[in-house]
């Protein structure tokens, strides 16, 4: 697996529009050793990288990303005319330059996702430890394992991370993402207990940052990776 401290939130979502072309061509110029990025199904079937389930807050408009079809989800307005893009068309701008994180939203991605992985390591630049795959849903995360199981997992937790002898069992996952919100360094320590390195998310200065590693974490997502990265 690749190495890196800071993880790119959304792209670089505090420069540029979340989830879009324009925050993953920040990254780049800001040399970020990782992205993470929010996927989900849209009706048509193909797998769009967005955060929310309704459109409104990021284009404005009334609607689920799942029930339209991708014809009519790219006339919307991602932020600054950026449409919303496929996650075909964020692996192929990195083009394997920074590690990807693909965060699983919604039910039913595993073998879609797989599919797209498999794909661009199979035609492109991509190697399997460019990439890790997290989801809130553990079963959908689980169901990812089981098909792709030579892919690194990271457990993702809002809140206390729970039923981690089981969950490490199952998907010998190498990290967990936990929110710094909530963070306590009871539950760092736990998770390093159990042999995982613990991401927070999201850390958006140096001080906050300097927190967190006071307690241990072993890196950040981040909106703002330059105000990290030094
Ligand atoms: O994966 C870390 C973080 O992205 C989880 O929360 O809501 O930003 O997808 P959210
Ligand atoms: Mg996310």
């Amino acid at each position: 697996m690749r190495k890196f401290t800071v993880i790119a939130h959304r792209g670089v979502s505090g420069y540029a529009p979340e989830n879009t072309l324009a925050a993953f061509r920040k990254a780049l110029d800001l040399k970020v050793d990782a992205v993470e990025c929010d996927v989900q199904l849209c009706r048509s079937r193909e797998v769009l990288v967005f955060h929310d389930r309704r459109l409104k807050r990021i284009t404005g408009q009334n609607g689920i990303l799942r029930r339209k079809k991708l014809a009519e989800l790219r006339k919307l307005d991602a932020g600054n005319g950026e449409v919303i893009p496929t996650l075909k068309e964020v692996l192929d701008l990195l083009d394997a330059r920074c590690a990807v994180n693909i965060e699983l939203k919604g039910r039913k991605m595993a073998l879609p996702v797989a599919s797209i992985l498999r794909n661009s390591i199979r035609t492109g630049s991509w190697k399997l430890e460019d990439f890790f795959v997290s989801a809130f849903r553990f079963r959908e995360l689980r169901r990812f394992h089981e098909i792709m199981p030579e892919i690194p997992i990271a457990l993702l937790f809002a809140k206390k991370p729970r039923g981690m002898k089981r969950k490490i069992r199952l998907l010998k996952p190498f990290a967990a993402n936990l929110s710094a919100e909530h963070i306590r360094p009871e539950w760092v320590k736990r998770v390093h207990k159990g042999g995982l390195k613990v991401y927070v998310w999201t850390v958006d200065n140096a001080p906050e940052a300097a927190r967190l590693r006071a307690m241990g974490v072993d890196g950040f997502f981040s909106n703002y990776p330059d105000k990290l990265i030094k």
